[in-house]
């Protein structure tokens, strides 16, 4: 069976999903708390700057996917305007539901599906712009997954991968010894699991550097892509063009 990584584990690629979906059960009560603490509200700049380079424009179709507790899916909507659609998506229904409730508390209701980016079930070129905020990372086939964003997307679409990358060198030791030492104590304290946490640090490591993961996206379709560097390479926005 073909193996893959979880983390610095070595699992069976069909047990991944899993496992990651284990973690997000754990931490959805807590996730947008978490969020704020262990990134110094940071991910808001980051998730606002993709709002400001997707530059989403009345009517656009949108799809936000591992969108997760709603944070881009609510800026794109505010964007879209009624004329436009913004699909709010995850793999996992704790977060999704979490998601989905504290969008209705604000008044925000929008299309939300349970679905996995592996296996988009949208038609070919149904969409102007695709999202992917922090969930890439966690996706089993991520070529995959890049293919299928490809497919949904029109020619001239836009897709927005913001995820965590590789920091610069003199970042690198600070970097570790908070991903390490603080941000485990910090899940076991908040949000009752250390283990979660860890692997997010983990999973930050194994992830695609900022010029493989442009690479991908140019295999996957995307003709042009522009890697925006955040907060010293901590964070890297890649945006591409289907063409
Ligand atoms: C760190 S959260 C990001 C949530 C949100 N986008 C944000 O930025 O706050 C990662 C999300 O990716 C989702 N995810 C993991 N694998 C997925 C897959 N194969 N397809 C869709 N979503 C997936 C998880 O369920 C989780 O909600």
């Amino acid at each position: 069976m073909a193996q893959t990584h979880f983390g610095y584990q070595q699992v069976d690629a069909a047990d991944k999903a899993g496992r990651v979906r284990q973690v997000f059960d754990s931490v959805a009560s807590r996730y947008d708390l978490m969020n704020d603490l262990m990134s110094f509200g940071l991910h808001r700049v980051w998730k606002a700057y993709t709002v400001a380079v997707a530059n989403v424009r009345p009517g656009e179709r949108v799809l936000d996917i591992a969108g997760g507790t709603g944070d881009l899916a609510r800026a794109f909507a505010a964007k879209a305007g009624e004329r436009g659609t913004v699909v709010h998506t995850d793999i996992n229904a704790a977060m999704l539901a979490t998601g989905r409730d504290r969008l209705l508390d604000e008044g925000i209701v929008l299309p939300t599906l349970v679905c996995d980016a592996e296996r988009l079930p949208f038609a070919d070129a149904a969409f102007d712009l695709v999202s992917v905020a922090f969930g890439l990372r966690n996706m089993t086939d991520k070529a995959r997954a890049l293919a299928e964003m490809a497919r949904v997307l029109r020619p001239g679409g836009r897709l927005m991968v913001l995820e965590f990358s590789k920091v610069a060198a003199p970042l690198a030791k600070p970097y570790d010894w908070y991903s390490f030492k603080v941000l485990p104590r910090l899940g076991r304290l908040v949000a009752g699991d250390a283990d979660s946490y860890r692997y997010l640090a983990e999973s930050i490591r194994m992830h695609p550097d900022q010029g493989t993961l442009k690479a991908m996206m140019k295999s996957a379709g995307f003709g042009h892509v522009d890697v925006h560097n955040l907060s010293g390479g901590v964070v890297a926005l890649h945006a591409g063009i289907k063409c």
